[in-house]
């Protein structure tokens, strides 16, 4: 779908046509967000919120258009949505924004395939404050228990961080099952981090009913280094800022500096003005295709990559096969070839995939493996590369074969 709008995937590399299923890591950018780019620096460069001339005007509307434009796309308002560097730059600010409200004793409940960015922070916080960091464990299936979650759950548990899609296991987390349990206890903080949902499925940021979600630009279809959270009211306001510096004051003086009560608190110094509006352009291109288009598009690829893989012997998927519950995320080993030979020999055929641990070490280490490749789609995606890959992944491993 809309290969043309995509100029690199039509790259060769090492003579042959680019593959790219690293998309779970960074997705290509369509042409409209690599001219917004341009555009931005032939036409509109200029600091926001400062300048009383034509360009500054020019870019601070544009760059608080782009923040509409984003907090829109999940139903949320314009003054719920705080720019950041990208997914983990949102985790930290959260983390630690919420840091003075945690006590002793208290419960900070993760599942054990958290990325490294929603589990370190938490980690940190869980040790300078004395509170308990308590995992959620995988079913015998590798998938999430959440029995284990409601048992783990309780009246002392503070704080609820969990991904939306696993960027190893590919699984979708069940929301409503989720929320009952949180509700249920009142867990004060529920953030979910939706680096790999945003751009693949529809999110409506009420119906989540959690106090944040975090995201990076770079996974949907934007540029890398700006990404977004999108929080409740009663979290932004709640939040202490932690970056200090110009655009988040009340009032300096020598003796004491108050701080804006709204989002603008945790945007500290010139922000990313335009990494900010090629975001929204992406968040535009996904609209113009259609979020309920582009899900159905890599629903069929799932199905077909799933039909295809277990024609494979020896081949092994890690998480749920079930595709109702899972995204176009796949991390497999194959017999017990090198996971670094498979991926090099299959980059010699154009084809892009990540290997190693995806930032989940703890997780790999309960998966017994040092580490997996993994194939990860994106709206461009065929079946026709499905085939080649399957093909290559045959090609490459006679090659291997002890
Ligand atoms: N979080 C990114 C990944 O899973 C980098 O590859």
């Amino acid at each position: 779908m809309f290969r043309n709008e995509f100029p690199i995937l039509s790259s060769k590399v090492h003579g042959h046509n680019l593959v790219y299923f690293d998309n779970a890591a960074t997705t290509q950018t369509p042409k409209t967000v690599v001219d917004s780019i341009t555009n931005f620096y032939y036409h509109t460069n200029s600091n926001v919120h400062r300048g009383a001339h034509f360009l500054s005007q020019r870019a601070t509307n544009e760059f608080e258009k782009a923040r509409k434009v984003i907090a829109n796309h999940f139903q949320a308002e314009f003054n719920q949505c705080i720019f950041t560097r990208g997914t983990t730059h949102g985790i930290n600010l959260l983390v630690k924004g919420i840091e003075e409200y945690i006590e002793v004793h208290d419960e900070i409940v993760v599942a054990c395939y958290e990325h490294h960015s929603n589990f370190i922070a938490f980690q940190e916080l869980a040790k300078r404050k004395g509170a308990i960091l308590r995992i959620i464990p995988l079913t015998q299936h590798n998938e999430f228990d959440y029995k284990a979650f409601e048992e783990l759950i309780s009246y002392k548990t503070r704080v609820v961080s969990l991904p939306l899609i696993s960027n190893v296991l590919g699984e979708k987390l069940d929301v409503k099952k989720i929320n009952q349990i949180t509700q249920f206890y009142g867990v004060e903080f529920v953030f979910f981090d939706a680096a790999q949902i945003v751009g693949h499925n529809e999110i409506n940021f009420n119906e989540l009913k959690c106090s944040a979600i975090t995201f990076s630009a770079h996974k949907c279809y934007g540029p890398t280094g700006i990404g977004a959270i999108i929080a409740t009211h009663k979290l932004i306001k709640k939040l202490k800022p932690q970056e200090l510096g110009g655009g988040m004051i009340e009032k300096v003086e020598f003796e004491h500096t108050s701080y804006k009560e709204d989002f603008s608190k945790l945007e500290a110094g010139t922000p990313d003005i335009c990494g900010a509006i090629a975001f929204s352009r992406a968040i535009e291109f996904i609209e113009g295709v259609g979020i309920k288009q582009i899900k159905k598009h890599e629903e069929d690829l799932i199905d077909y990559f799933l039909q295809k893989a277990t024609l494979v012997e020896g081949l092994n998927i890690y998480g749920t096969l079930n595709s109702y519950k899972r995204a176009g995320v796949f991390s497999m080993t194959y017999k017990d070839y090198s996971c670094y030979d498979i991926a090099t020999l299959l980059d010699m055929k154009g084809i892009a995939i990540r290997e190693g641990a995806h930032c989940a070490q703890p997780l790999l280490d309960i998966l017994e493996v040092p580490s997996t490749f993994r194939v990860s789609f994106a709206l461009y995606n065929t079946k026709e590369e499905i085939d080649y890959f399957f093909e290559s992944l045959k090609e490459v491993s006679s090659l291997l074969y002890k």
